[in-house]
């Protein structure tokens, strides 16, 4: 068995492994006989290569160190695939080629993957974690890592984001108190979009949190926690107040939020409820002092 690029591949050639599709159904069963007009669409499909069984791999017998179903499924899973887009924003923000876009969004995907190993009932307990239960947790970027380190589809670059998602710009992080540029791009960005898809969302231990509140939270630890450039990127992403939200400022007025600053994100042009006057957050001076200080329910 061994596994050959989608432009090798040729009529004739029989699969080594069932085919999975985007759902994680079965397309392909094992031992089907490629045609000519099935390889041309699966370049269409965007595979890169199948496990195949020719003449020269006979005998060699790859272990599966990440099942292709188990693969898929994790893909699916919802929190992971968030992490994994939001990942990818930040991608696109930096300017990175598609090859390189699709690395970074399987590393956000699988960055979890570890959490597997850890017992459910440590990452479902709502109340505080002993030491040695978080302990345990802190296991799992290794655990991860190891568990796709023989997995060769998959490049050196998404696997490292695995393993360093919880370095710390400042060394605090684990599993290897890695600083600063230490840390990959992949490790910086996943960290970014993770905190921020942990603290939006419900869990068991703690309340889902406003995205301008977990923005500003990232923000204030731009270079002590978290690399401010990617923090900064990653602002752009996503509408911290979305158009014909209700906000609350700082001096008690309420208004809609009528227009976003891409490079602004938390002062938005808002309109005020009761007056209709126009408030620019960004570059109206007399409101310097004031802030966005909560979201309504509109
Ligand atoms: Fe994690």
């Amino acid at each position: 068995m061994r596994f050959l690029s989608v432009d090798q591949l040729v009529p004739g050639t029989r699969l080594a492994r069932p085919l999975y599709g985007a759902e994680g159904l079965i397309l392909l069963r094992e031992n089907f006989e490629l045609t000519d007009s099935i390889i041309c669409r699966l370049r269409g499909m965007g595979y890169h290569g199948v496990y195949v069984n020719d003449e020269i791999s006979e005998g060699i017998i790859i272990n599966d160190v990440v099942d292709e179903k188990l693969r898929i499924e994790t893909a699916n899973r919802l929190e992971d695939i968030n992490v994994g887009i939001l990942s990818v924003g930040i991608g696109v923000k930096l300017e990175y080629n598609r090859d390189k876009l699709i690395q970074l969004g399987m590393s956000g995907m699988l960055h979890d993957i570890g959490k597997k190993f850890v017992p459910t009932d440590i990452l479902d307990k709502s109340g505080k974690l002993s030491k040695s239960e978080f302990q345990v947790i802190q296991t799992h970027p290794e655990r991860g890592y190891e568990m796709l380190y023989k997995a060769y589809n998959l490049s050196s670059v998404t696997k490292i984001g695995v393993l360093q998602h919880h370095e710390r710009f400042d060394g605090s992080g684990y599993p290897n108190g890695l600083k600063g540029h230490e840390i990959s791009m992949f490790g910086r960005i996943i960290a970014v979009s993770d905190t921020y898809d942990a603290m939006t969302s419900d869990r068991a231990y703690h309340k889902a949190s406003q995205p301008s509140e977990v923005i500003e939270y990232l923000f204030g630890n731009g270079n002590q926690r978290y690399d401010l450039r990617v923090v900064d990127y990653f602002s752009k992403c996503i509408a911290v107040y979305p158009v014909g939200s209700c906000v609350e400022l700082s001096d008690g007025t309420k208004g809609i939020v009528l227009k976003n600053y891409s490079d602004s994100v938390l002062r938005p042009v808002i309109r005020n409820i009761q007056n209709k006057q126009i408030i620019d957050l960004k570059n109206d001076v007399n409101y310097l002092g004031i802030c966005i200080s909560g979201q309504m329910q509109s």
